[in-house]
Order: structure tokens, then C-alpha cells, then sequence
């Protein structure tokens, strides 16, 4: 057990850097301890990318597995060329257009970062946040920092101080506290070693975005097809799972209505993920939380993780959820929410 600090900072104060938190947060990282911190999309756990006693200390605090590899966050493009050997000119377009943002590039390690980090790949996944604190604790640090999502392995991802603080108080030296996230989902993460560039996650920035700026761009066979195994390791886990079972009903609301009437027969309490659009359409459910607005779909990924935790808190034995369409931000919704429910879907 370790104590965990908290350190409350305003996101828009001038000259972050700068502020005894975020020294004080730099210190631990140069340290060689682990601090959480926001980003534009969730929470990450960073350390020293360089200090392979550091990241050691991140899979632990976890409990991730260890074949799971690390984003290295940047705030600079000095940074990236320390630690990757090439950036070609798609790369280039991508970092021009989407830098800093929720976009994961994967390019050929330079092995400059921990063995650790890359999991023994050859490649290393990098990205440059926007979010205020995320940058001014890199440049404090003047490091590197690998940073999962700094939740427990398998649960769902933090987008609140409180949300890393109920999975890792004691077992991390700090806690930046920046408020809520924005994005709320994490960064896509796209394989830029392939021809052409493929998606191994979908993210905050959107295939259609991506292939605006690039042309093709193709998404791995591994995220939809059971014969594949993901590319990018953490897919195959189960993730961001509450703790009653889910179940995704893409029929909508008369099915879910009828599956809650069926299981209340039963004498089991059931919870109802919906949308501010139908918040009275599961009279019958005992608990039914929003999140979001099903005409605004970035409000849905922004509550998405919030919710599936808050559901924890209500004991229910079962949660059925509304679906949504695929395009735009959708992809990543849709990702999230099938992992959190394991897969099932009810036709
Ligand atoms: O938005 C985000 O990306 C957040 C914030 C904190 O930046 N971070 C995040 O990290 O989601 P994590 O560790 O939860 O997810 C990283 C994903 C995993 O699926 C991992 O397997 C994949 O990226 N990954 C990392 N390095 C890779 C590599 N070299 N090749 C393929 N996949 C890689
Ligand atoms: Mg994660």
C-alpha cells in the first residue's frame, strides 16, 4: 500500500506547467512512481516509458497482463522521433491533421522505450493528447510517459478523478484531479506499418475522419471476425465489464419492455441503459440511467464509462441496453459496449 495524493488543478488555469500540482505530479514521474492523470478521452496511469522498474509498477497497479502493450504519451514531435525510427508521410499527414487529439499512431520502435512498454514488439504505440494537464505533467516531467486507461484490468475505463481513485487509491503515488474528460472513449489506435494504414481500435477520431485526410484506411479483421485475433493485444480481453451481466437489445424498446417484464416475473432486479429520448419508455425497470442523447451520439460516448460504473452501485442482476448506429463516433460506442457486455446480444 502506498498513499495516493490527490492533486486538484484547473484545466484552463494559465501557465499549468508551472503550478505546484503538476511539479509536484512531474517529481513522481521523474521519481520513478506512477500517477494518473486526464486526457481529452480518459483517465491514463503514466510513468517513466524509459524506466522499466515504472512500467512494471503500471501492469501491477492494474493488474493488466503483461502482453498487453503501452501508449507512449508526447507532447512534442522531438519526442516521437526519439523514440520511433520513421515517419512516413502518411504518418506525417495523420500527426498533421489529428495532433494533438484521441489518435494512436503505431510506428517501428526505435527501443529507446522500456521492453516493458512494447511488450517485446517492434512497434510502439504513440500519441500526442490535447488536454491541458495531460501536456503541461509530459513537459514538467520532460519524459515520455506510457499511459494505459487507469482503471483496473478489465473494468470499465475512468473518465472522473473518483473513478481512478475507487480502483487505485493505494496502489499509486498520485492522482492529478482535472474533472471529467471530454471525449469519454479512448483514442483509435491505427496501425501506420500496413498497407494501407489499418484501424486495430476504434476511438475518438473516426474512420470516416481518417479517411478524409488518407484514403484507404482498413480496419482489422480481428475486431469483428472470431476466427481473428485482434492486432493490438488489449482486444482480446474482456474489458470494461460492470458487474451484472449486460445484454445489448438492438430491437430497441418493446423487446427490452417485454425482457424486463419477464425478468421481474422472476423476482430479479434489472437495470436499463437507455437515452435521453426514451428515459420514460421502462416504467417497469428498477433502474434506468442515461447516457446521453441518442440525435447527439458524442454525449453518449462522453457518459458511456460514467454509467457502466454507476450501474455497480445499484446492485441490479441484469442490464439491458439500447444499441446505436455504427457511423462516426458510433463505431467506438458500439466497440465498448459489446465488450461490456461480453458479447451478448439479444435478436
Ligand atoms: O485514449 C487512450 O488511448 C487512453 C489514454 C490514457 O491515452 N489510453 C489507453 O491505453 O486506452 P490502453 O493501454 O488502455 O490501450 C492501449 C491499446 C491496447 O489495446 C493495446 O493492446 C494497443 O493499444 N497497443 C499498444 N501498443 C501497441 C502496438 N505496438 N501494437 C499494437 N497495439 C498496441
Ligand atoms: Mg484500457
Amino acid at each position: 500500500m502506498v498513499e495516493t495524493q490527490v492533486w486538484r488543478v484547473d484545466p484552463n488555469a494559465p501557465d499549468l506547467e508551472h503550478t505546484p500540482q503538476i511539479i509536484a505530479a512531474a517529481e513522481k514521474l521523474v521519481q520513478g512512481e506512477i500517477v494518473a492523470f486526464p486526457t481529452e478521452t480518459v483517465y491514463g496511469l503514466g510513468g517513466n516509458a524509459k524506466l522499466q522498474d515504472s512500467v512494471r509498477k503500471i501492469y501491477e497497479a492494474k493488474g493488466r497482463p503483461s502482453d498487453n502493450p503501452l501508449i507512449v504519451h508526447v507532447a512534442t514531435l522531438e519526442q516521437v522521433r526519439d523514440i520511433c525510427t520513421e515517419i512516413h508521410p502518411i504518418a506525417k499527414k495523420l500527426i498533421d491533421t489529428f495532433w494533438p487529439g484521441p489518435l494512436t499512431l503505431v510506428l517501428p520502435s526505435r527501443g529507446e522505450v522500456s521492453n516493458a512498454v512494447t511488450a517485446g514488439l517492434s512497434t510502439v504505440a504513440v500519441r500526442m493528447p490535447s488536454h491541458p494537464v495531460a501536456r503541461a505533467l509530459i513537459l514538467a516531467s520532460n519524459l515520455p510517459i506510457a499511459a494505459p486507461s487507469a482503471n483496473l484490468s478489465g473494468r470499465p475505463s475512468p473518465t472522473r478523478a473518483d473513478h481512478v481513485f475507487y480502483d487505485l487509491d493505494g496502489r499509486i503515488a498520485g492522482i492529478v484531479d482535472g474533472g471529467e474528460t471530454g471525449v469519454g472513449v479512448e483514442s483509435t489506435v491505427v496501425d501506420c506499418t500496413t498497407t494501407p494504414i489499418t484501424i486495430l481500435r476504434p476511438g475518438g477520431i473516426s474512420k470516416e475522419q481518417l479517411v478524409e485526410v488518407v484514403g484507404a484506411v482498413a480496419d482489422d479483421p480481428g475486431l469483428t471476425r472470431s476466427d481473428q485475433i485482434p492486432k493490438a493485444p488489449g482486444m482480446k480481453y474482456k474489458h470494461y465489464a460492470p458487474q451484472a451481466m449486460m445484454y445489448l437489445v438492438p430491437s430497441g424498446k418493446e423487446k427490452i419492455c417485454e425482457l424486463v417484464a419477464t425478468e421481474k416475473n422472476n423476482g430479479r432486479r434489472i437495470g436499463v441503459l437507455t437515452t435521453e429520448e426514451n428515459r420514460d419508455s421502462y416504467p417497469d425497470a428498477d433502474v434506468v440511467l442515461v447516457c446521453g442523447k441518442r440525435s447527439e451520439p458524442a454525449t453518449v460516448a462522453h457518459n458511456l464509462f460514467d454509467v457502466l460504473r454507476r450501474f455497480d452501485q445499484k446492485n441490479v442482476d441484469a442490464i439491458y441496453s439500447e444499441t446505436f448506429s455504427e457511423e462516426g463516433i458510433g463505431k467506438a460506442i458500439m466497440n465498448r459496449m459489446s465488450k461490456a457486455a461480453g458479447g451478448r446480444i439479444i435478436e
